[in-house]
This record gives structure tokens, C-alpha cells and sequence, in this order.
């Protein structure tokens, strides 16, 4: 199903990963109190998050990190597979998600699951997600940056609108108890400041030395040698690491690099018009 595309909610996701049944099944999903669920708009720094919170639960132990694929300890709701993994998975689950609001709101209705929403620089995003449908097939041809720039912007990409997924999330969630925003750029510039704020609303405190392996193991050099978590265990024809690393930069502000002024220029009237009613004030702004 590599070049099947599914349409949910008047959206698009891959239908290499997800079906209209693994899609309901997640709009149904019933969440447990003692969960803890990612969510993410692609590209914003789903990974990193999977990686940290697992390292935390493990009180800093790099074994499952070293030893289960991300997908297989912190499996994506909404993808065909969730439900085999769910049935072997113990302890906490940790979950993750890139749905958008008004797709999950409903089954996490009144549910204690602890929801960690992470958030990037969307220039950051755009230029990660670009490459990344270059290495994907499972996605469709970004053409040109231009192109894929325009689609973005209207929201016509895999997993909808990042600004409606971004602004949902926070202006409904932010002040909930069970939710917690973080951005990519903060754990960028404060590792350490980041995990103190996770595990503690985790209410899973390190010592010194387990705190130390966590930042260790979740570092852009450690991850970008793990194959549990750099794809490159997923098979060239899906995956096409001649085209490109899952693990690309790792960087803030790579955009530059990319966009054009003028590119840059359309995107800020575009972010300014449609975050008016955002209720955040982004570290990049
Ligand atoms: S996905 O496909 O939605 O799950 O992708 P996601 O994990 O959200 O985002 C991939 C980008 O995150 C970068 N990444 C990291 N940056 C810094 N430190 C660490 N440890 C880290 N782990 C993953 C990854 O390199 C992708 O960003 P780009 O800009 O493409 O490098």
C-alpha cells in the first residue's frame, strides 16, 4: 500500500501505515488513566520525545531504547499495527499520536491520560518534512520545495493543517492539569531544564545519574547510531537511506538554509494571518 492514500476527517494520511479501520479505532480509542500520550504534528519531535520518555522510565536504563524499535514501545495510535502491540505491551503505555484535535478530543474526553503535546519552529517542520518525503515512498513526490511549501501552507499535506493541529491542541488542552506543552527548540537549548519538566509531570524524578544517562542516550549523536529509532531497520523500498537519513540535522533554524527570502517572506504573512487566534507565543517568534 505504498502509494494508497487514506482521506479521514477530510484529511490525508499514508495508507502504507494507516487504514479507515486503524483510523476509527483510534477516534475510539480507550485510554487508561496510567497512559502517556505524545502528540505531535510530523516532524516537530516525535522521536525525541519517544526516546526521552522512555529513557525515563527506565530510570535512565538504555536497554529497551537500545533493544525495541520506537513503533514497538511508543506505538502511533492511529497506524494498522497499534492494536498487536498494545496486546505485549507492559507497565505505563506510552502512546503517541499526530492527530489532529478534533479527531482525538472525543475519546480523550474526560480520561487522566497524561498528554505531552511538543511543538517546533514550523519553517523547521516544512523543511524536515520536505526531505523527508524525498527518503519516504511511502509518501507522495514533494516536488519542487516551492510546491510543497504552497501544499503545506494549505494545509494539503499528510496529517492536515500544522496550524490547526497546533493551535487546537494548545488553545483547548493548554490549561488542563493532565497536559503539558514543550517545544523542540527548548529541549534544544535546555535539555536538561526539559527533562526535570517531563519527569515531573511524569511524577517520575531522577537521580543525578540516571538524569545524565537520559540526556546521554536522547542526544542527536547517540540517536542518529541507534537503528531502533533511525529507521534504518525499515527496508530500502519503503525507506530509501540513499536518499536521505531519518536523522537528518537535528538543528534549529536549519531553515534558512532553504526557504528563500521571498519563501520566507509568504510564509509569515500566512503564519501571521492564522495564528491571530493562537493563544502561545512561540520562542522563534
Ligand atoms: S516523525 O516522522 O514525525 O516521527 O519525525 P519527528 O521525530 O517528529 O521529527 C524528526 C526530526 O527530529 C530530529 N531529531 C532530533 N533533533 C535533535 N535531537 C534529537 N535527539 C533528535 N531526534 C530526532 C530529526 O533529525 C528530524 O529533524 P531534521 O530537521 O529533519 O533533522
Amino acid at each position: 500500500r505504498l502509494d494508497v492514500t487514506e482521506i479521514f476527517h477530510g484529511i490525508t494520511f499514508p495508507g502504507h501505515l494507516h487504514t479507515q479501520e486503524s483510523l476509527c479505532y483510534a477516534t475510539d480509542f480507550k485510554f487508561q488513566d496510567a497512559d502517556i500520550l505524545i502528540v505531535t504534528y510530523p516532524k516537530s519531535g516525535t522521536t525525541w520525545m519517544q526516546e526521552l520518555i522512555t529513557l525515563v522510565l527506565c530510570r535512565g536504563d538504555p536497554k529497551i531504547s537500545q533493544t525495541q524499535p520506537n513503533w514497538a514501545r511508543a506505538p502511533w495510535i492511529e497506524q494498522y499495527y497499534c492494536p498487536n502491540i498494545l496486546k505485549a505491551l507492559k507497565g505505563p503505555r506510552l502512546l503517541t499520536t499526530h492527530l489532529p484535535y478534533k479527531v482525538l478530543a472525543p475519546a480523550l474526553q474526560g480520561s487522566k491520560a497524561k498528554v505531552i503535546y511538543v511543538a517546533r519552529n514550523p519553517k523547521d517542520v516544512i523543511v524536515s518534512y520536505y526531505y523527508f518525503h524525498k527518503m519516504a515512498n511511502f509518501l507522495t513526490d514533494p516536488g519542487t520545495f516551492s510546491e510543497f511549501l504552497s501544499s503545506f501552507l494549505d494545509g494539503k499535506v499528510y496529517y492536515g493543517s500544522w496550524f490547526d493541529h497546533v493551535k487546537e491542541w494548545t488553545n483547548n488542552e493548554r490549561n488542563n492539569d493532565h497536559f503539558l506543552y514543550i517545544t523542540y527548540e527548548e529541549m534544544w537549548e535546555d535539555l536538561h531544564g526539559s527533562l526535570e519538566k517531563v519527569s515531573q509531570f511524569l511524577q517520575c524524578p531522577l537521580l543525578e545519574h540516571e538524569s545524565a544517562s537520559v540526556k546521554n542516550n536522547c542526544s542527536f549523536n547517540t540517536m542518529k547510531d541507534n537503528c531502533m529509532v533511525n529507521y534504518t531497520l525499515i527496508p530500502q523500498e519503503i525507506m530509501d537511506h540513499s536518499k536521505g537519513r531519518f536523522m537528518r540535522k537535528g538543528q534549529v533554524g536549519d531553515w534558512v538554509n532553504t526557504f528563500s527570502k521571498e519563501q520566507s517572506h509568504i510564509f509569515d504573512v500566512v503564519y501571521n494571518s492564522k495564528m491571530v487566534d493562537s493563544m502561545l507565543t512561540f520562542v522563534w517568534e
